[in-house]
């Protein structure tokens, strides 16, 4: 319930602000009382007069209206609210919120609040997967704005992808897991009682105490699949490679160095119901590091760096037994023949599902914001299209919750 819980709904200029009038039926339904903010664009949309209607309240739109500053300054409406929502979120007014704007009342309010924010974006799908508005996203991510879809599916303008607002159920669960978690239903918390384990980050492999091998993998996705993971309720272990993200909230987090380090965190997790290893394993590490630095001699050859392979993590993991995870998910980094390579790859590895991504320099994948993927699994291939790889996390971990619903949970370590 959101008995006395406030929101703050600002509605922005796109065509699905007719969805936050049955938000606000639906907020009010639990006991919630609204107040919206209008833009001028959102004002295209809906009229004042819905809303007010419907909120029961007077709506506000004009930053300089004497009466609204006067009774209601824009620092008054953030106070008395105790979360700001922003449905639909329009590209545009995402934009101004990571610029930092405040054109209009409500990139004011956003910029002049210290409440929680949450955002459903709706816009084209174009729009959705420009690099403009995904860097928004995430910087508005990285300031702690939450967000909420958008989903897949038929768009007004005739297009089909990502890009439509979620429903006011799934924006009111949202918003009850922000104001009341306690009261998150079961059905948001699919993964509640389930062990993961992922691996992100690249390793590092050390050739004597200053100089290493390793890659340049970021952290950003699996970190990512870590955090959509624990939000579906999973008690996660985290085992990161050295990387510059920071850690996701609620996630237990190993660091590591090396593979052979990765793969000792991986197994001291005990009974898992789902590996994913996202990380970027070296294949392989010097034979015999040096323990002091490898110092150059005048007039001599460069020392020759004699290689040894790594353990194969996800191989590893994958290993049939009774303590193999239910699910074992691997990436494959291809450069070419991306899916004909990542359906081999999941037959040598023997896992369950593999995400293959193109990471071929021109694609930005590694270090990027974006990722393209292909789910391979045994009922085939599915192409996603390309998204943010906070989505691709959120699309894996409920695809997880779904898979999981009908498998037993692994036990607790033995
Ligand atoms: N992986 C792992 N341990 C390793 C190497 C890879 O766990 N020593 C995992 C990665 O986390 C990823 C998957 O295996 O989930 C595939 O990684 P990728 O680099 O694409 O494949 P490679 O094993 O390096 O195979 P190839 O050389 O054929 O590309």
């Amino acid at each position: 319930m959101l008995n006395g819980k406030r929101v703050l709904l600002i509605v922005a200029g796109g065509i699905a602000a007719f969805k936050a009038l049955e938000l606000i039926r639906r907020l009010r339904e639990r006991g919630c009382s609204v107040r919206c903010v209008l833009t001028e664009a959102g004002a295209r949309f809906v009229t004042p007069l819905s809303l007010q209607a419907l909120s029961e309240d007077r709506v506000y739109s004009d930053m300089f209206s004497l009466t609204d500053e006067s009774e209601m300054g824009h620092i008054q409406l953030s106070r008395d609210a105790d979360l700001l929502v922003v449905a639909p979120a329009t590209a545009n007014v995402l934009a101004r919120m990571a610029a930092g704007m405040a054109d209009d009342l409500a990139t004011t309010v956003l910029l002049a609040t210290d409440k929680p924010v949450l955002a459903a974006p709706a816009m084209n799908v174009r729009m959705w997967t420009h690099a403009a508005t995904v860097a928004n996203v995430e910087t508005l991510r990285r300031r702690g704005v939450h967000f909420i879809g958008p989903n897949d599916g038929a768009m007004a303008c005739n297009e089909h992808g990502p890009g439509r607002m979620s429903e006011p159920e799934e924006i009111v669960a949202a918003i009850e897991a922000l104001l009341d978690p306690g009261t998150v239903s079961e059905q948001a918390r699919v993964l509640a009682g389930r062990r993961a384990v992922v691996t992100s980050g690249p390793t590092r492999e050390a050739i004597d105490p200053v100089r290493y091998i390793s890659n340049h993998s970021s952290g950003k996705q699996g970190h990512a699949i870590a955090a959509a993971l624990a939000r579906l309720g999973a008690d996660v272990t985290l085992v990161s490679g050295p990387v510059a993200v920071a850690d996701p909230p609620g996630v237990r987090v190993v660091h590591v160095e090396s593979a052979d380090q990765m793969l000792a965190a991986c197994l001291a997790a005990g009974r898992i119901d789902v590996a994913v290893c996202a990380a970027a394993v070296a294949d392989w590490k010097a034979a015999t590091p040096a323990n002091s630095k490898i110092k150059k001699k005048a007039g001599a050859a460069p020392p020759a760096l004699a290689l040894a392979a790594n353990p194969d993590i996800l191989a590893a993991l994958s290993t049939p037994g009774p303590k193999r995870p239910a699910l074992v998910i691997g990436f494959a980094a291809e450069t070419e023949n991306v899916v004909a390579n990542a359906l081999d790859k999941r037959k040598r590895k023997g896992c369950d599902w593999i995400l293959a991504n193109d990471v071929s320099p021109a694609t930005g994948t590694f270090g990027g914001e974006r990722n393209t993927v292909h789910l391979v699994s045994d009922a085939g291939v599915e192409d996603w299209p390309t998204m943010a790889k906070e989505e691709v996390a959120q699309r894996l971990a409920e695809r997880v919750g779904r898979h999981l619903g009908v498998v037993r949970p692994a036990q607790a370590a033995e």
